[in-house]
This record gives structure tokens, sequence and C-alpha cells, in this order.
């Protein structure tokens, strides 16, 4: 999404560093509109790093791009922290005497405000009237919070924490429609040891299952994300206060966690990449050649516990039940091996997703078929694993 951010001239400019870092991590292309008085507190330099784009405050900047207006017509969704008193009269007269007060009168998307100033502004008469006109525009108010202010005083008037404007914020860019639902998703590839460095592993990336965590959080759903290995930083974009992270290398713990889990909630998605197979035994110290005098060597592996099975034998009453199949096939072929897995497993969707060498795994893409009892096809999704996500979850919302 493109998301402009307003800073304008409070102490709690530093702490809005931590939005944009927040946005960006969460895979928003952030665009900062400082006003002059923000740049004393905190400079153009910081805004530029964190942001990965270049900023610019003033009308007279970029003028043959109508820089002007261009930031919010591109907008999906405007954010201004900290709002000082000053930028709330100037928003509530609708002034644009600068970049940040022209993008707000061209920009037709949602626009939160976090107020941040001492408790005497924020309870001033001035103050009330604006923001009652700002709240009646459709403008979201977020805090301010109560707590200590600069100066030692405290009172009304401190600026909500970043996560919580940032996670309040981008609900409004999102249906709400999960609100109340508690889910549970696996996600990742397990890892069966072999000796104590060695494993049996495989090439999910848990890029899937972690877009599906935070797209039910940020539907509103409290979700518990249990994960196997998941790729360097991929689990990153999971941290959301709605999303509980548990980790779980092995198909065994995973399949504990998940039962865990699942008696608490009432979908459950199961996108890890399970191991069929585990070691006999895992050996205690390292294997070496040098311990063997013959050449190669046998693993003997055994059936680990089919996880999905094992919850639907489990299931509550209500509970929604999402099956993921990843298949080297394509076509009807792929079609007819979902239709078949589904009906093994008795789940009541089945995410039926092509992989190869290309395609699944590890690419931030995919394309994916949602199979519904009976086979039929629920929904056909491609493009982001986000996107990805939001038709899956769309698909349960469906099925219940
Ligand atoms: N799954 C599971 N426990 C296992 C293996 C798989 O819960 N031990 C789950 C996966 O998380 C996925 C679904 O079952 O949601 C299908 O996984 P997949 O590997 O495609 O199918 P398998 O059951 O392993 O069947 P096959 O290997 O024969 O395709």
């Amino acid at each position: 999404m493109f998301i402009v951010v307003g800073v304008t001239g409070g102490i709690a400019a530093y702490k809005a560093v931590n939005i944009v870092r927040l946005l960006v991590k969460a895979g928003h292309d952030v665009h900062v509109v400082p006003t002059d008085d923000a740049l004393r507190f905190v400079g153009l330099p910081t805004w530029e790093a964190t942001s990965r784009n270049p900023v610019t405050t003033s009308v007279h900047d970029d003028v043959p791009r109508v820089r002007h207006v261009a930031l919010g017509q591109a907008a999906d969704l405007v954010i201004i922290a900290p709002a000082t008193a000053n930028t709330l009269a100037k928003m509530a007269a609708g002034l644009a005497d600068d970049l940040l007060g022209t993008t707000l009168l061209a920009t037709t998307a949602p626009v939160a405000v976090a107020p941040a100033m001492h408790t005497e502004m924020w309870r001033h008469a001035s103050t009330r009237t604006n923001i009652a006109t700002l709240v009646a525009r459709g403008v979201h108010v977020i805090g301010p919070a109560d707590g200590e202010l600069t100066g030692g005083d405290t009172g009304p008037g401190r600026m909500v924490e970043p996560d919580e404007i940032v996670d309040r914020a981008l609900a409004l860019l999102h249906p709400h429609d999960l609100a109340g639902l508690r889910v549970a998703v696996s996600t990742g590839g397990t890892r069966e040891p072999i000796d104590p460095v060695r494993f049996i592993g495989n090439r999910s990336s848990g890029r899937q299952g972690v877009a599906l965590a935070r797209a039910a959080a940020d539907r509103g759903a409290d979700v518990t994300l249990v994960a196997a290995h998941v790729d360097e930083g991929v689990l990153a974009e999971a941290s959301h206060p709605r999303i509980t992270i548990v980790r779980a290398m092995t198909a065994s713990a995973l399949q504990g966690a998940m039962t865990d889990a699942a008696a608490r909630a009432d979908a459950v998605v199961m996108a890890a990449a399970v191991a069929d197979y585990r070691p006999a035994t895992a050996s205690d110290v390292k294997l070496t050649k040098e311990a063997t005098d013959r050449p190669g060597r046998t693993i003997e592996l055994v059936e680990t516990d089919d996880v999905l099975a094992g919850l639907v034998r489990r299931r509550r009453d209500g509970q929604t039940i999402v099956g993921f199949a990843a298949e080297t096939a394509h076509g009807d072929e792929l079609l007819e091996r979902g239709r078949r897995k589904l009906a093994r497993k008795g789940c009541d969707l089945l995410v039926v997703n092509e992989v190869g060498w290309q395609a699944g795994f590890e690419a931030t893409a995919n394309a994916v078929v949602v199979l519904a009892a009976g086979g039929t096809v629920a929904a056909e999704a491609s493009g982001t694993k986000r996107e990805v996500a939001d038709a899956v979850w769309t698909a349960v919302l469906a099925a219940r």
C-alpha cells in the first residue's frame, strides 16, 4: 500500500521514526512528509533512510510531477504522527501552505491523526472544536494517551505508542471481518534431526503461513502462529499485537503446539510443510565417517503422524479446518490430486498449489486453487502471498 506519513513539529517526532520502520517492515511503500518544524526534531536523512523513499517538504520541490497533489492522489492511507495542536488547527481550516497541507486536501484516502501536545493545549476549546470538525469529516483520531509529558507534566496529551498507531491506522485499510475469531496457523518447514548438526528438511520459506497470520490479524482475528523453520527475516512480518508466535521445529513438536492452539481456535490453517518421515533415531553425537567402516550410510525413516488428520479427528463444533497441498502436478491433474487429498484428509477447505524449483516455495508470489467439500472450486487466487492469504480467509468466512 502507498502510505503517506505526515510528521509535524513535536518532540514525539522521534517516535514517528518507528512508525515508518514498522510500516516499511510490513511491506508498505512509505512516503514521509515532514513539516519544516518536524525537521528541527528529526532530520531529513533519517526519514529518507527509514522510509527508503526521497523526502521533500516544499510544494516547490519536484514541480513537474505536481508533487503537491501527487502524493495525496496516490495515497491509500495518510497517518499524521505526531499531530500538533497547530497542525490540527490548520487541517480543520483546510490550510495548504506546505506540502502536508496540499497533500491532505488532495487525498480521498482514510486519514488518521495521532495528537501529541500538553494537556492544557489538548483541552483548550479551540483544539476541542478542531478535533470535532475533523471527526465530523471522517478523520480518525488515535489517542492521545494519558501519561508523562515532556517537562515533567503528566496527563492526556502523550502520543500513542508507534505499534498501536500502526495497527489502528492499518485497520482502516482492512475490513475487520475476522474480528472476534481465534485462529491457529502453522507455517514453515519442519526439521527432523539426524544428529546434533544434521536434519531432514524442506524448502518451505514460511512466507505463505506468515502472510496468512498477518492477514488474519489485520482483519481483526486473534492468531496463534506455530512456526517451524522459517527463512530469516520472514517471521518479522508476523510481529503484530494480535499474533502470538510459538516455535515448533519438528513434526512432533508442531503436532503438540497445533493441537493446543486448535483446542481454542475457530479456524485452523495447516500451511506448514510437515515432514512425512523422520529418522527412526536421532544420534546424540555427530555421526562421523571415521566411526563407520562401510561406504555409504542408510538412515532408517519412520512415518510421522499426520497432524492435519489428527486435528480433523478432534475438530471442535463449528471449527473450520484448512489444509494445504503442495503438488508438482499442473492443470487437471493438479486439481484431481487436490480432490483426492481433500477427501483423504477430511478438512473443510484445501488450498492447492503447484510447487517446483521455480514455483511456490521461497517465491514471494503464489497461485492457488481453494477446494471446498465435495471438491468444488471455492476460490482461485494469484498474486502476492498476502493476496493469496486474503483470498483464503475470505473463503474461510464463506465456508462458515
Ligand atoms: N500435513 C500434516 N502432517 C504431516 C504431513 C502433512 O499435517 N505429517 C499437512 C500439511 O500441513 C498440509 C497437508 O497435510 O496441510 C497436505 O500436505 P502434503 O505434504 O501436500 O500431503 P501429504 O499428506 O504429505 O501427502 P503426499 O505426501 O502423499 O502428497
